[in-house]
This record gives structure tokens, C-alpha cells and sequence, in this order.
């Protein structure tokens, strides 16, 4: 078998069985175009199709203005833009086409059976053309094809952490592949590569720096650099991705050009304004800005008396006339707490900045919130900010990049996280209420929302270090396409466009992926209390390595017991900043659900949970558990040697020997922990280090 370094991710057109292969080839002849396709999505559409075909057929299909009679074809075009696209699915059924949207059928009738891929607009089409090579690589019976699709989110974005300097901030797959030594890699091939696999998962907005922005990020606002971020933009275009800039609160002061960053100060809005023009002349479908402000350590507009509004307004204002959009991140909290003040609580900080300000944003602001109140860890609950702004859009946060679930070393595939984050009910306008809708502005009548996500990839071949880690990606774009797909249904999907269709290597690579997150969060931190990583690197175990610190981040684990009061009762009030029957689920411990019930309360070791068993018993169980689980997979992962290439077999097999190390060591040092403080020994007399 050839060795795969994993460069092509789920675009491997190769991959195709024989039968596939010869179902497709009776309609891969011809490629009928009617439209003009010189340029942008519509053009890369075209080629990308004759390209996928030529890569799994053999041969390139002709691009014909007619079908030659007799003889079955693709039909290719946009709902506007060619007549016989419309005559022959229909005009009617697309008149309610968005531009993202599309359509494949299969149309038999005699003398003109054809397969029609319909999009509302070049990048509808381009997004089809991927659907349809997909269902070609996965088998699908192209004799009765009818597919019609548009996406629940409006913004579909990717963020990247990467800084000019090469280094990505939590970046586990090499360096970063847009910038090295303070240079954009503007020329660089893989940038293009890059935006095929996004536009392929129907991605439409990325981010391409760091959230920090330092000095040198700064400058991309400069003349001096803006034609290297066009250069990106330009390859972006070209599949229907628009490209957005963190940007620095205090740009104007960094650089230089004015004394004062006050949002309220004439002179900064005019900076802003200049800077505006100028990013437009270069792009003109600049996206907009992303901006943390006012969050650890980087200026914002408390500096100057002023509050979040003003600083996102003043921004707002600057890129209204162009169409673009102002991202700001919700995630400020204080940063310099005291460990020894009970009272502030890291988990209410979004809340209780932003929701006051409800009503005051502008219309072309989004406030960017993190699924959970905390940071990204293996388990919290749903951010409380999420939907309870009606007048203010909001953009949900996730973290494809796994920060704090095994840097991409441990396998943890995260859709299934993700997807519970989607379906929690929020109950803000009563049930009903959930997360995926109000992404979508169907609970509030937001005029911009969607999802975003801080991305894994860098310059390695395979893109993100762990092959298995390719599953998050695609598996991220899948899921805001269609909420609706099952976390399963996205892996087995990866699993056979990926490594083909050998169903034991099929059946192993799913069910590992669709074990990993309940596994990792068995051999690390128990209960939905978080953290007790080490600091600053956040992988591996040291449970008290935030307990002592400003970063608000505590477990209290004592003698008696562990975890976090946040009930309203006696606690820091965090539970009631959910609605109704949610705070009264939270507030409880009776009714909490188990895998949050230390982020909501501190109980003791022998507090019985839902579950029957205590919380110490859990934790030792779990953690046993955990470390079997990778145990399992290694064993199911040497009998697939052969059945798959060797360099991945190689690859993954030395990742989760990894794993297994850093499993063992969270299991002992948990369990020992805990066994010290409590005293209690475990009921299974299984060895824990005293
Ligand atoms: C986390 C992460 C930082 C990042 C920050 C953010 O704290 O560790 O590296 O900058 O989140 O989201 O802004």
C-alpha cells in the first residue's frame, strides 16, 4: 500500500473502489457548462470538478456548451445564470435559493439524462461540486441523486492563533504555514491547498492572526503589508472565502500615529476610518475584525473610562460603509485574581460584562463568546452570554485546536462535544431555545451570527500533527454545515474519504474516534471541575498547578471534599445566570447532572451521585477506565497492520503509545492526589501510588 503523508486530508480521489469507479465514468464524459466561468468560485468550481474527476477516473472530461445526444452528462452551472440548469430541475423549486446553496439530481429522461449540479451562485456550485465528488468517493448510487442543501450558519469562520513569526499560539501540527520570520508567505502554494480543503467543508470566513496581536501583526494594517494579506485574500476569493484580520485595539498608538486609543477621541475614529479605506482598497471583500480587548493583558477601551460598546462601535463605525464586520470576543475576566478572594468567580466575568450592554452594540457588531465560561476545557457547561442578548448578535467560539484535550498528541474527537453545546436548550424564549438555533438567528432576529472556531493546523504534512486530528477539522466544518448530523454519521463520513473503504480499519478509526472524548475526560480532570493541567503548557496532569494562581482557575479540593460553590444559595451566583429551569437544575445538587456537578458544587468524597456511585469512587473508577480505554485501542490498532498504509500505521500507533504515557500519569497522580487528601481507599483495591 502507498504510504500516505496525510497532505490530500479528505480529498483523496484516489481512493475510489472499481465499482465506484465504473458507475462514475458512464457520466463523467462530458461536462456540460453554459455559463461564462472565468473567475472566482464559479471557475474554481468548474476546474475543481474536471480535476476530481480526472483524478479518479483517468480521464478529464470534456467541457461541452451542449450535450451530445444519446449520451449521459454532468450539467454545471448557477440557478441565475444558465437556462437549462433551471429547465431541468426546475426553476420553481430555486427561485428561495440562497447564494450558498445547491442542488444535485439526477435527471432520466430519454435523450437527456444528466446529472445536474445547481448552486444559487458560484460558491453554491463550488460547494455542490464537493458534495458530489464526496458521493462519488463514498459509493453513492449516482442513477438517483437528490441532494438539496444550504447551510444553518450564515458566518461558517476558522480562526488562526498564528503569529508572524512563525509560531502558532496552542499549535501542535509544526509552524504556521502563512508566516515565518516576520514575512506573509503570500506565494505560498500550500496557502491556496489550504483554502480547497476550507471551501471543501464549506468554510467562508477565516481569520488568519493571532487574537493577541502583537507589533508586528499590527503592521498587516500597514501599506507596507496589506498587498501580502490581498495576496492571501486573492487565493481565499477564489473559493468563496472572505478573510478577516484580528486586529489590535490600540493599533493607532502602537503605531505610533496617535497619542490615545479612546474609542470617543475624533482623531482615533479617523485613524480607524483611514485604516478602513485603506484595507478595502486591497480587499475589497475584507471580512472585518476580530478583537480581544480588554482580555489578558491587551488594551481595550477600559483604559480611557470607556466600556465594550464603545470600543466595538468605534470599530463598527470605521468598516460599516464597506459591509464589514466587527468580531469582539467576550472572553474578559480578571486575570489577576486573587486566590484567596472567594467572591469573583472567572466563570460569571462574560456575563456580567456584556449582557448589560444589550441593545448598545451596532448592527454590524458580533460578539464572539466561547462555548463554555472557562477555557475550552474537556467539559463545562454552555456559556449563559450565549442567547441571552437579544439585541445584540452573537457568533458562537469553539477550539479545534486541542488546547486542553491532548494537543493533537491524544486522540479526542471533539464533534460530539460540540454537538452537545449545539443542543443545550437555553429556555431564554421559553423551550425550544437551543444553542444551534440562535447561531443560526432564529431565536433572536440577529442580522450576523454562525459559529467560529480556533483552528489545528500548521505546517506539518498532514496538516495537524495527529493524523487522527484531520477528524476535528473536517468534522467542524461538517457540523455547521448541518447541525443535524450525527457526531457518528461526520466520523464514519471522514473515516471512509480518508483511509478508503477497508471496513475493519473503518470500524477500528471510528470507534476510537467516537470513544476519545468520553475517554479522555475519564483520565483527566473528573466532574466538569476543569484545569488541573500543568500550567502555561496545559498538557499533562498537575492538579494544582492553577490552584494557587491569578487566572481564577480553582478545584478547592481539601480533606473532605472537592469542587467549585457556584450555586446562588451559597455560592458565587454563577448557576442563576442561567433561565428558569436550567439555574434550578444547576443550582441543585440533587438534580445537577453528574459531569457537572463540580463545576457547580463542592460536595464531599462520599457525596452519592446520580450515577449511585460516590464522588471519590468515581474518580478512581474513571481514571482506571480511562487508561484501559487506550489500552484497548493499541491493542485494536496493532491488528490493522498491513491493512492500511505504513507510514500512518506507524504514525498513529506511536501517537497513542503517547498517550497511553500521559494517560497513566493523569491516572496516577489524580487517584494518588485524591487518595491523600480523602484518605479513603479505593473499593476495587486497585493499585494507586501512596
Ligand atoms: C486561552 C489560551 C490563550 C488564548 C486565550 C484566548 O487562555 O490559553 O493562549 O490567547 O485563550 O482565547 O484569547
Amino acid at each position: 500500500m502507498k504510504n500516505n503523508n496525510g497532505y490530500s486530508c479528505w480529498l483523496q480521489y484516489d481512493l475510489l473502489g472499481q465499482a465506484a469507479r465504473e458507475a462514475a465514468v458512464e457520466w463523467a464524459q462530458d461536462i456540460v457548462l453554459t455559463e461564462a466561468a472565468e473567475q472566482g468560485p464559479l471557475k474554481t468550481a468548474v476546474d475543481e470538478l474536471t480535476a476530481g474527476m480526472a483524478a479518479m477516473l483517468g480521464k478529464r472530461p470534456a467541457i461541452v456548451p451542449a450535450p451530445v445526444t444519446g449520451r449521459r452528462y454532468i450539467l454545471l452551472g448557477t440557478v441565475g445564470g444558465s437556462a437549462h440548469v433551471a429547465r431541468l430541475i426546475g426553476g420553481g423549486e430555486t427561485s428561495a435559493f440562497g447564494e450558498e446553496s445547491y442542488r444535485i439530481k439526477t435527471v432520466c429522461e430519454p435523450d437527456r439524462e444528466a446529472i445536474v449540479l445547481a448552486g444559487g451562485s458560484g460558491k453554491g456550485l463550488l460547494y455542490a461540486v464537493f458534495h458530489f465528488l464526496r458521493l462519488i468517493v463514498t459509493g453513492a448510487d449516482l442513477g438517483s441523486l437528490d441532494v438539496t442543501e444550504q447551510p444553518k450558519y450564515g458566518l461558517r469562520m476558522i480562526n488562526h492563533w498564528d503569529n508572524m513569526d512563525g509560531s502558532i499560539e496552542r499549535g501542535y501540527a509544526g509552524r504556521s504555514f502563512l508566516y515565518a520570520d516576520g514575512r506573509v508567505l503570500s506565494g505560498s502554494p500550500r496557502i491556496r491547498d489550504y483554502a480547497r480543503l476550507m471551501a471543501s467543508i464549506g468554510i467562508n470566513g477565516i481569520a488568519i492572526n493571532n487574537v493577541n496581536v502583537h507589533r508586528q501583526e499590527t503592521m498587516l494594517l500597514t501599506e507596507q503589508l496589506l498587498p501580502d494579506v490581498a495576496a492571501i485574500a486573492d487565493a481565499f476569493r477564489e473559493y468563496g472565502i472572505r478573510l478577516f484580520l484580528s486586529a489590535n485595539y490600540a493599533s493607532p498608538v502602537e503605531l505610533g500615529e496617535t497619542a490615545t486609543a479612546d474609542p470617543l477621541d475624533a482623531e482615533v475614529a479617523a485613524w480607524w476610518q483611514r485604516a478602513a479605506e485603506r484595507v478595502y482598497r486591497h480587499i475589497p471583500d475584507f471580512g472585518g475584525f476580530v478583537v480581544k480587548a480588554d482580555s489578558e493583558n491587551r488594551p481595550g477601551p477600559f483604559t480611557y473610562g470607556r466600556d465594550h460598546a464603545d470600543g466595538a462601535n468605534m470599530l463598527a463605525a470605521a468598516l460599516k460603509p464597506y459591509g464589514g464586520l466587527v468580531l469582539w470576543r467576550c472572553f474578559v475576566y480578571n486575570c489577576q485574581q486573587d486566590w484567596r478572594d472567594r467572591t469573583t468567580d472567572r466563570a460569571r466575568a462574560a456575563y456580567d460584562h456584556f449582557k448589560p450592554l444589550d441593545g448598545r452594540f451596532m448592527d454590524n457588531v458580533v460578539l464572539q463568546i466561547k462555548n463554555g465560561p472557562m477555557d475550552f476545557q474537556v467539559r463545562e457547561p454552555v456559556s449563559p452570554l450565549f442567547g441571552a442578548m437579544e439585541r445584540t448578535n452573537q457568533i458562537m467560539e469553539f477550539q479545534i485546536t486541542q488546547e486542553y484535550t491532548g494537543h493533537q498528541i491524544d486522540v479526542c474527537y471533539l464533534v460530539p462535544q460540540w454537538k452537545q453545546v449545539l443542543e443545550f436548550d437555553t429556555l431564554v424564549k421559553g423551550e425550544g431555545s437551543k444553542v444551534k438555533d440562535i447561531a443560526a438567528g432564529r431565536v433572536h432576529p440577529y442580522s450576523h451570527c454562525g459559529i467560529t472556531a480556533v483552528t489545528n493546523v500548521g505546517d506539518d504534512d498532514n496538516w495537524t500533527g495527529h493524523h487522527l486530528a484531520q477528524a476535528n477539522l473536517f468534522g467542524y466544518g461538517r457540523l455547521i454545515w448541518n447541525p443535524e448530523l450525527s457526531a457518528e454519521q461526520i466520523a464514519a463520513e471522514w473515516v471512509r474519504l480518508t483511509f478508503g473503504d477497508n471496513s475493519e480499519v473503518a470500524s477500528a478509526v471510528t470507534d476510537i474516534l467516537m470513544e476519545s472524548w468520553p475517554a479522555y475526560e475519564k483520565y483527566t480532570s473528573p466532574l466538569g471541575v476543569g484545569w488541573m493541567v500543568r500550567p502555561h503548557l496545559h498538557y499533562g496532569v498537575d492538579v494544582d498547578g492553577y490552584e494557587y494562581s491569578k487566572w481564577g482557575t480553582y478545584h478547592f479540593a481539601d480533606r473532605d471534599g472537592v469542587g467549585v460553590d457556584r450555586t446562588v444559595a451559597t455560592g458565587t451566583g454563577y448557576a442563576g445566570q442561567y433561565v428558569g429551569a436550567n439555574a434550578e437544575r444547576y443550582e441543585r445538587t440533587s438534580s445537577c447532572p453528574d459531569e457537572l456537578l463540580l463545576f457547580f458544587h463542592h460536595v464531599p468524597y462520599t457525596y452519592r451521585l446520580q450515577s449511585g456511585k460516590t464522588v471519590i469512587q468515581h474518580i478512581y473508577d474513571t481514571h482506571f477506565e480511562g487508561v484501559e480505554q487506550v489500552e484497548q485501542w493499541i491493542v485494536r490498532w496493532r491488528s490493522l497492520e498491513g491493512k492500511l498504509d505504513a507510514e500512518r500505521f506507524r504514525h498513529i500507533g506511536e501517537r497513542l503509545a503517547r498517550q497511553l504515557d500521559n494517560a497513566k500519569e493523569w491516572r496516577d497522580v489524580v487517584n494518588t492526589y485524591f487518595y491523600r487528601k480523602s484518605g479513603i481507599p479505593d473499593q476495587g483495591k486497585r493499585v494507586i501510588f501512596v
